[in-house]
């Protein structure tokens, strides 16, 4: 089905097939909160000496602007004569008063901020707001889609002769830049980074002003892509004489037991005189001590210019990078002039091979390893877009325990933070860039994107793009031109890894011509047929099942905008088993991505309002597992697994036949009603199990047997109301950076202290202390509440806080309380988080008023 007929389905309010009838419905829980992750752990790889690399996050104020009166937008643009002369922009500037913008920390989005809004208007049939999750932001929403950030900040003297760079690592989605009342520069995408040299433009030894605008108006994709500046940023300090940004690469070959490390990087001269430069490298292994080392021959570099310069290592046995064992080293690029240091630079790499083969699909050091994946946009429960690092490995950890191996950033550059926890935590990825053109936009993204990453193991393909229905199709020619054209540059600059796209059209004419590996989105058809004719092209699915299901709930249920936990997909896609039945199955088949591994906000599907996020999520928003969840834990891991659903509240279902299902990986499976056996099935290779039981209160059980005895078993009681809220945290101690987060279980259980499965009671949180909430979430994709507020309903039995450290460490303290007075009581329960004392991350210091 063509894409647009497909949303189009969706537009005009199309209900599900959805097989499954109960009328009410409810849960299994989540399971328990992944282990502590050390390796999520937040933060960049250190810059090192004499570099200097700030964090510029804190200490900033905002104000909402104006996209359509500048006299509410600090009065930018109300002539035509803002950008005349260098040096006016008095928002840029000492003096200007501030004193009504609020005070925060980046990152930030400000769409989660908004409110929900209805408005399906539209033209052509496209809805104004949905596909962004009903934000008022767009060009009809001028006065929510423009927002001002502006900071004080301090340069000391000593700083002058050096290079002094803000970067951005992505912002959403048009930004001007300002400083000390000059205009700085501009970008116009949401995911790629950018960065300018404001060397020239400040006072040292004094105060400095930077004033950004960033406007939302416009966007790039048709899913939530928030608003503002919700990545990090950062003002780097570098001599005149530095390495070139994103340029050092480590390119390491395995021959047998040894790997040979190809060396490179550039050297930029911006002084007056002409330096001659010796570049030298140290490599370390994840301990930290020297094994290694190599030296460019020294050369001269003019003034003004560049110079590449090269050298090998050699490791002897090297720890190679894997899924189970992500061995990483590190690589020390250090410049070097006049006897002097002059810059220096970490690079994080691994040593494997990533093979993709027609007939075996993908090899890792030699050996089959299936992509296991997930597609997955890049906002979460309470946050929106602007996740704090440490959420990154939490999300990971999710997924891998699920035994997901291999993540697709859908549909953009992901940030930093990403790509290092999957180097950390040895999971695969797909990196994809958001604009499938060879024009000078389109090409900037990805040449950012290959040069930024290129060092990472994780990363074993670069994608141009996802579904340009008109390039693999109606504009196939142009297509396959544009395509090439971005072939052409990933193997410029990467000729280690493979380069695809995402296509759910014609796989051979238009941009797949130029691919290395051939993606196919759904269309299960097709690559087989494709496979037949090009023996040679080794394929993959670069994007499956979409498969939908709302967490918890059993009935598809239109008045509800709810969809059954047992079969709930959508027509052009197919259930878990549906898809791993084929692409788990073939040798041909390099595995795939099944879309996708979270819910996100925007394009709400199968409904439209109230829905405001997607229910594709094999895990919702904040991350608890949807029953899909355990099909995958059973067929993509080795550890035996059972999983039983639904739960056993069915009050006022008695005598009903309700379908029970489990997933497992045993050899059977005998399931039990209040201790009589229903009977014994045998599980079918990569299936399910299913009995029709007549509902009665008590106890469901599964007895789950391998080579004749009962290793698992699995219950679901009915339970009371709840009658008490219990609170765990994902960790008891963070760090106290300002950074560190804490995610938070919350549950409603009964006087038993069983969980309840349907329990939605409403909640509030008091947060003292040595923290602050940053974000609630429930994972229910209906729910309009709002995300910052301390208080959310559980939705069937579950919800989320959010909190975050301060600078100061102590302790931060929460309680979980009824909210409002209606309601039955509940039992509050407190917590205690110890934030630690930690060495910050070097941060651009605050200046107080
Ligand atoms: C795909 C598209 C995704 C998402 C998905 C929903 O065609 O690439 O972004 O829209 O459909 O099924």
């Amino acid at each position: 089905m063509s894409e647009i007929t497909r949303r189009n389905l969706i537009a005009s309010g199309f209900t599900l097939s959805a097989s499954s009838l109960l009328a009410r419905s409810a849960p299994a829980l989540g399971a328990a909160p992944p282990a502590d992750f050390p390796e999520g752990a937040a933060g960049s790889v250190p810059a090192v000496a004499p570099r200097e690399q700030l964090l510029f996050d804190f200490g900033w104020k905002f104000i909402f602007g104006d996209g359509a009166d500048p006299a509410k937008d600090l009065g930018f643009g109300f002539g035509q004569s803002d950008f005349a002369k260098t040096g006016e922009f008095k928002f840029a500037k000492a003096g200007f008063d501030d004193s009504k913008w609020r005070r925060l920390n980046l990152p930030h989005d400000r769409a989660v901020e908004l409110p929900f809004v209805r408005d399906d208007s539209g033209i052509g049939g496209d809805s104004a707001l949905r596909s962004h999750g009903y934000k008022p932001l767009g060009r009809r929403y001028p006065e929510t889609s423009v927002g001002w950030y502006r900071r004080e900040f301090e340069i000391p003297a000593g700083d002058l002769g050096r290079r002094v760079w803000v970067e951005f690592d992505g912002a959403f989605r048009d930004v001007l830049v300002f400083v000390n009342g000059c205009f700085i520069g501009r970008n116009d995408n949401g995911y790629a980074p950018f960065r300018f040299d404001l060397s020239d433009f400040l006072a040292y030894g004094g105060k400095n002003y930077i004033a950004v605008r960033v406007d939302a108006s416009f966007g790039d994709g048709w899913f939530y892509e928030g608003a503002g500046i919700y990545r990090h940023v950062w003002l780097t300090k570098t001599d005149a004489v530095h390495l070139g940004q994103w340029e050092s690469t480590v390119r390491a070959t395995v021959n047998g037991g040894s790997s040979t490390l190809a060396l490179a990087t550039v050297v930029q001269n911006e002084s007056k005189q002409a330096a001659n430069a010796r570049v030298s490298w140290k490599i370390l292994d994840a301990k930290g001590a020297a094994i290694a080392s190599a030296e460019a021959p020294a050369q001269t570099v003019a003034a003004g210019g560049s110079a590449t310069c090269s050298a090998t290592a050699k490791l002897a046995n090297p720890a190679l990078w894997s899924v189970e064992e992500p061995n990483l080293y590190s690589a020390i690029v250090t410049v070097e002039s006049d006897g002097k240091a002059r810059d220096a630079e970490r690079i994080s790499f691994g040593v494997r091979t990533a093979v993709f083969d027609a007939d075996k699909g993908f090899l890792l050091n030699g050996k089959s390893v299936k992509i296991q994946g997930t597609c997955n946009h890049q906002d979460h429960a309470g946050v929106g877009a602007a996740l704090p690092d440490r959420l990154q490995g939490f999300r990971l950890a999710v997924l891998r325990e699920m035994g997901c191996n291999a993540i697709r950033t859908s549909h953009n550059q992901p940030t930093p933070e990403l790509v290092e926890a999957c180097d950390r935590m040895g999971i695969l990825m797909m990196c994809e860039t958001r604009q499938m053109s060879s024009n000078a936009e389109g090409m900037r993204q990805l040449e950012l994107m290959v040069k930024r990453y290129r060092n990472s193991p994780s990363i074993v393909i670069w994608s141009i793009g996802n579904e340009e229905w008109l390039l693999q199709g109606a504009m196939a020619e142009q297509g396959a031109k544009i395509g090439s054209t971005m072939v052409r540059l990933c193997h410029d600059l990467d000729p280690a890894r493979v380069v695809s796209a995402a296509v759910n059209g014609d796989n051979e004419k238009g941009v797949s011509e130029a691919l290395d590996i051939i993606g196919f989105n759904y269309g299960q058809d097709r690559p087989g047929p494709f496979h037949k004719k090009y023996p040679k092209r080794p394929l993959y699915g670069s994007e499956t099942s979409s498969a939908i299901s709302t967490r918890g709930e059993y009935a598809t249920d239109p008045l509800r905008n709810t969809v059954s936990s047992y079969d709930g997909v959508v027509p052009w896609g197919e259930t878990p088993e549906g898809w791993w039945k084929f692409y788990g199955t073939r040798d041909w088949e390099a595995g795939g991505f099944a879309w996708t591994g979270f819910d996100y906000r925007g394009e709400p599907t199968p409904y439209g309002w109230p829905s405001i996020n997607s229910q594709f999520g094999i895990v919702d928003m904040c991350g608890f597992p949807k029953d899909y969840f355990y099909y995958y834990k059973a067929w993509w891991r080795k550890e035996p697994a059972l999983h039983l659903f639904p739960h056993w509240n069915w009050h006022g279902r008695e005598g009903d036949e309700i379908p029970v299902w489990a997933y497992s990986n045993l050899d059977e499976v005998e399931l039990f009603l209040n201790g009589k056996s229903l009977g014994t099935q045998k599980v079918p290779r990569l299936g399910h199990l299913e009995w029709k039981v007549r509902y009665e209160p008590g106890v469901i059980e599964a007895r789950g047997s391998k080579d004749g005895k009962v290793v698992l078993t699995q219950k679901c009681e009915t339970t009371g109301p709840a009658a008490s809220i219990r609170l765990t945290a994902d960790r008891t101690e963070i760090n106290a950076d300002g950074e560190d987060i804490v995610v938070i279980k919350v549950e409603g259980l009964d006087r038993e202290g069983r969980p309840v499965p349907t329990a939605n009671n409403k909640i509030g949180f008091k947060v003292s202390g040595a923290g602050a909430l940053i974000g609630v979430g429930n994972g229910d994709p209906n729910c309009q509440e709002s995300d910052k507020e301390p208080r959310r309903s559980l939705f069937n039995g579950l919800a989320q806080v959010i909190l975050q450290s301060t600078t100061r460490p102590g302790e931060i303290h929460i309680e979980a309380v009824k909210d409002g007075w209606d309601g039955p009581e509940l039992m509050p329960a407190k917590l205690a988080i110890t934030t630690r004392r930690v060495e910050l991350r070097p941060s651009v210091p605050v200046v107080r008023e």
